[in-house]
């Protein structure tokens, strides 16, 4: 069966690193439709909208995208797009190669954000010349499917250790945001208690301050969103830079897959940009729509050009996007 990819290049390196991801997925014989769709600033600049309800209603149709990144209508773009495929878990490794100078080498652990509520679900209000207030949504039923994708990934041996032993941790703030982080913490340990998957917590200010002393400690990590959003951050600092970190935006049967970065304007247009966080987030989509065994190819090549280069000038090489693709196909 065919499945439909969405392709949308977006704005600055966006243009340059999707396809170096396409020519990755291109090099496997697998039945896939590439259709790209448009949306960014360029988009907004030309049409007035920086997500054309065309762009929407394909993605929202697809089996999978593959996004590059938008300028300054970023939000604009990503958090509706997030919506149309539905996603309710955010997955970010961090991982840490061997030929990148990483501040802790020894990193390597998976984040899985929640994805659709938390601080981010968008109540909030002006009341006042002095007063804002922001209300923050917990519900059980999507604690409890993030939960459950959790032990999903832990059970199939996806975490870093690729041990179903290894288990997870959530971090939360339940101590304070009793009854918020609380209800969260509560429904994630009940789910990993029921289908018998290994969890422990951590605190999250905690956690901030162990994840840089010792990274070794942890594996896959469970987060309410805000704190998924900024703990992955901290974790990409560990790993050596931007350049390198795919995530997925995963739906109940449609996903979103996009490197962490931005558009990278003072680099834009030069070639150079790294391919290699679009060609993992390639790879988390060739996994999700069932190719493992192509996934890990496409890991391993990246692996083995990141220790012998070709190299970007971000990892202090000189090589140009497209050279560093074509290594990468090569050694599929
Ligand atoms: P950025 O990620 O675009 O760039 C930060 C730094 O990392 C720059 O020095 C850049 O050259 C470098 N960098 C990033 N990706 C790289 C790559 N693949 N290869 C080599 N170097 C790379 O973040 P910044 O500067 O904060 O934002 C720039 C624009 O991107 C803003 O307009 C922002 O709104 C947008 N943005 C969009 C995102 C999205 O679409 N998901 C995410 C983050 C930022
Ligand atoms: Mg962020």
């Amino acid at each position: 069966m065919t499945d439909e990819i969405v392709v949308i290049e977006g704005d600055g390196i966006g243009r340059e690193v999707v396809p170096a991801a396409v020519e990755v997925l291109s090099a496997f014989e697998f039945d896939f439709e590439f259709v790209t769709a448009e949306a960014g600033d360029a988009t907004r600049d030309a049409t007035g909208d920086a997500l054309p309800d065309a762009t929407y209603e394909r993605v929202a149709d697809a089996d999978a995208t593959l996004f590059g990144a938008a300028g300054e209508t970023a939000a604009d773009v990503i958090l509706p797009l997030r919506k149309a495929v539905d996603s309710f878990v955010n997955v970010r490794p961090a991982t840490a190669y061997p030929g990148v100078d990483a501040l802790r080498p020894e990193t390597d652990v998976v984040f899985l954000r929640e994805n659709t509520e938390g601080v981010y679900s968008g109540h909030e209000d002006r009341l006042s010349d002095d007063l804002s207030t922001l209300t923050r949504v917990v519900t059980s039923s999507a604690s409890r499917e993030l939960a459950e994708y959790a032990c999903e990934f832990v059970e199939d041996g996806r975490g870093p250790a690729g041990d179903p032993d290894e288990g997870f941790t959530v971090a939360h703030k339940a101590n304070v945001m009793r009854e918020t982080d609380g209800r969260f913490r509560e429904e994630v340990l009940a789910v990993a208690d029921e289908r018998g998957v290994d969890a422990d917590e951590e605190l999250m200010d905690a956690f901030a301050t162990k994840l840089p002393l010792d990274p070794t400690q942890y594996g896959v990590v469970v987060c309410p969103n805000l704190a998924g959003d900024v703990l992955s951050d901290l974790a990409a600092g560990l790993v050596g830079g931007l350049g390198l970190l795919p995530s997925a935006n995963v739906g109940h049967d449609n996903a979103l897959f996009e490197p962490v970065h931005g558009t990278a304007p003072d680099i834009a247009g030069e070639g150079v940009a790294n391919p290699t966080a679009a060609i993992l987030s390639a790879a988390m989509l060739l996994e999700y729509l069932g190719h493992a065994g192509a996934a890990d190819r496409v890991r391993e090549a990246v692996e083995t050009v990141l220790a012998e280069g070709p190299r970007t000038g971000d990892l202090g090489g000189e090589a140009t996007t497209e050279e560093v693709t074509a290594a990468v196909v090569d050694r599929l």
